[in-house]
Formats: structure tokens, C-alpha cells, sequence
């Protein structure tokens, strides 16, 4: 799906993955912290498939805009834990660029992965493969490099005994069906 590009400042750099790539830059934002809306069914997963550190599930949420019933959004997430022990290091992002909507992808090898800065973090990344915009999962899914104008949007969720339930989602998430 495609949208018109927003640019606030046009910077040229290069960034690679597997290989090299050249991309237009805008300046990195940080994350935002606006409503949250309810998702139309909670998403249960297991604790269990997700015990150790960096472990990921992927999952699939639907959300029904406020007012418009007719018309469900398809979400496509990414769950990690970036810790090795309690729930507070499970985080969940859409895995929809923020950009031009395509589909981040976990890199768990972060060598892998360069940056205009130069400076990569010793931790697994979120890369866009279409025009390498970086998030960075222990900084909420913030953006470290490319033309995104802001980080990945950000599910909350909640543990129960032995699940995860996914509950919520970023309101700006919509901005991606605009
Ligand atoms: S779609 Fe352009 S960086 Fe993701």
C-alpha cells in the first residue's frame, strides 16, 4: 500500500543491509505518546513460547475505527522479550512501516544492520526492508535511522497466569489506511 512521502528535511546517507542501499533520511523523532484504542478481540498468546530473551511471535490484530464498523484494519505485530525474566520486558509493535507501509522485518543479528551514525546498538533491530528505516525495540520501537517519521506503533498488553494478552493499539496506527 502506498502513500505520498512526507519530508521535513531531505538529508542523502547511505545505510546497508546485507549489502548496501542508499536512502533519503529525515531527522529521527521519538516516540509518541497519544490514545491508545481498544482492539476488537483481545490477542491471547502464550507465555511459554516466548521464555527466553529475544524470543519473538508474530501475530495478527483487528481493530474496528470508532465509527466506522464496516471497515476492520488488519494489524500485523510483532511480539519480543527483551529481557530475560518479568513481564516488563515484553513489548509488542505493528510491524507496518511507518513510511510507506511495508513489512518490518526482526533482525536478530545486528551486525547486519548499518547505520548513517555508524554506531550500532548490540542488540537485535526492527528493519524496514524497503527503505531501511531501524527501530530499536529497547527504546519502545523508536526510530534510529531512515525516512520514518516515527517509531513502530506500540500494542499494550497484559499477563495472566500463563498467557499474554495484546489489548491495545496506538491510535495513530490509522494514519497507515489514510
Ligand atoms: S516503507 Fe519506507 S522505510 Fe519502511
Amino acid at each position: 500500500m502506498a502513500r505520498p512521502i512526507r519530508r521535513r528535511t531531505m538529508l542523502w546517507s547511505c545505510l546497508s543491509l546485507f549489502g548496501a542501499a542508499c536512502s533519503s533520511v529525515w531527522g529521527a523523532s521519538k516516540v509518541s505518546n497519544g490514545p491508545y484504542l481498544d482492539l476488537k478481540n483481545a490477542v491471547t498468546l502464550p507465555l511459554s513460547s516466548i521464555a527466553e530473551r529475544w524470543h519473538s511471535l508474530v501475530f495478527e490484530a483487528w481493530l474496528t475505527p470508532v465509527g466506522d464498523t464496516a471497515t476492520d484494519k488488519l494489524l500485523k505485530g510483532i511480539l519480543l522479550r527483551t529481557n530475560r525474566d518479568d513481564s516488563s520486558g515484553l513489548k509488542a509493535f505493528c510491524l507496518m512501516c511507518p513510511h510507506e507501509v511495508c513489512e518490518v522485518q526482526y533482525q536478530k543479528d545486528s551486525s547486519m544492520v548499518r547505520l548513517e551514525s555508524g554506531t550500532v546498538p548490540d542488540h537485535p533491530l526492527l528493519v524496514c526492508p524497503c527503505h531501511f528505516s531501524v527501530f530499536d525495540p529497547l527504546q519502545d520501537g523508536d526510530v534510529l535511522n531512515g525516512p520514518a517519521h516515527r517509531g513502530l506503533y506500540r500494542f499494550r498488553l497484559a499477563t495472566s497466569g500463563t498467557k499474554i494478552q495484546i489489548t491495545q493499539v496506538e491510535e495513530q496506527v490509522l494514519t497507515l489506511f489514510t
